[in-house]
C-alpha cells in the first residue's frame, strides 16, 4: 500500500496565521504621498506597538486602515481575518470589526455616559452588553448618568475604548491612549488593556509614551517617513538602545 492516505505534514495552526495584515499599502492627502509602502503582520490576540516619531505616519497608518477618506490608500492590500478591508468604505471596515479610537477621542455632545455606549450597539448581540462594560470600567459605571464630555481626560479615554467594545471588536486601533493622563490614570488604562487582551482581542497601539506600549505590546513596528524602519518584538526594541536612540529618541 502506497501511502496517498497518510499525509504526515504538521498541519499550521491556527494561531501562526496572521489575523491582520498590511500588504504595502500607500496613501496620500491630496498629492502629499505618506503612507510610502508599509507592511505588517499580526497574529489573533496580540497587541503590536506602532512607533516613531512625530509626523513619522502613525496616524495616517491606522486612519488608512480604518478606510477613512484622508488620507486616500492608492495601493496595497488590507485583510482582517479574510476579509479584503482594502476594498470597503469606512462603514464597512467598521462593520467589518475595525474600530478606531482617534487621538481626540470623540465623545459625542450632549450624550451621557451610557448614551454614548448604547448609541455604539449598532449591532445588537455583538459587541458586549452594557453590564460587561461596567465590570471592566467601574468608573463609568459611576458616572453613567454624566454627560461624556464633562468627564475627565483619562475617563474620556475609557469611555472611547468602551464604545469600541460596544461594537462589534474585531481589530481596536488605538493613537495615543495614554496622551495628556496622569501617571495614575496612564496605569488604569493600561489595566484596561491588559484586561483586553487577555479576552483574546487583537489591537494596534500607536504611542509617543513607547515604553508604556512596548511593555503592553508583543510586537513593534517603527515607522520613519511613512516607511517600516524596524518591525520584530517589542522586547528587541526595549533592548536596543540605538534603535531607541534613532527613531524614538527614548
Ligand atoms: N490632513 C493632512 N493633510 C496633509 N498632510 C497631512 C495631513 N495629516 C497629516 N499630514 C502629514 O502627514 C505626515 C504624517 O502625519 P501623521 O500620520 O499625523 O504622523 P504621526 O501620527 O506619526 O505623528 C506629516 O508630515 C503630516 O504633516
Ligand atoms: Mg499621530
Amino acid at each position: 500500500m502506497n501511502a496517498v492516505a497518510l499525509d504526515t505534514k504538521p498541519v499550521a495552526r491556527v494561531s501562526d496565521q496572521p489575523f491582520f495584515s498590511v500588504r504595502d499599502i500607500h496613501a496620500y492627502y491630496g498629492e502629499s504621498y505618506i503612507v510610502q509602502g508599509v507592511t505588517f503582520d499580526i497574529r489573533h490576540g496580540e497587541i503590536l506597538a506602532l512607533l516613531g516619531r512625530n509626523g513619522a505616519g502613525k496616524t495616517s497608518t491606522l486612519r488608512a486602515i480604518a478606510r477613512l477618506d484622508d488620507p486616500e490608500l492608492h495601493r496595497g492590500e488590507i485583510w482582517l481575518d479574510g476579509q479584503p478591508i482594502h476594498s470597503m468604505k469606512s462603514f464597512q471596515a467598521a462593520r467589518a470589526g475595525i474600530q478606531l479610537v482617534p487621538e481626540d477621542r470623540r465623545i459625542i455632545q450632549g450624550l451621557m455616559v451610557e448614551e454614548n455606549l448604547t448609541l455604539a450597539q449598532v449591532a445588537p448581540g455583538r459587541g458586549w452588553e452594557i453590564d460587561r462594560i461596567y465590570q471592566h470600567f467601574p468608573r463609568l459605571a459611576e458616572r453613567r448618568r454624566q454627560e461624556g464630555t464633562t468627564l475627565s481626560g483619562g475617563e474620556q479615554q475609557m469611555l472611547a475604548i468602551a464604545r469600541a467594545l460596544a461594537r462589534d471588536l474585531k481589530l481596536l486601533l488605538l493613537d495615543e491612549p495614554f496622551e495628556g493622563l496622569a501617571p495614575v490614570i496612564v496605569h488604569e488604562i493600561e489595566r484596561i488593556l491588559q484586561e483586553i487582551k487577555a479576552l483574546g482581542i487583537t489591537s494596534i497601539i500607536v504611542e509617543q509614551n513607547a515604553v508604556a506600549a512596548l511593555k503592553l505590546a508583543d510586537r513593534a513596528v517603527i515607522l520613519d517617513t511613512g516607511e517600516v524602519a524596524f518591525t520584530g518584538t517589542a522586547q528587541e526594541v526595549l533592548d536596543n538602545a540605538q534603535l531607541r536612540n534613532e527613531y524614538l529618541a527614548i
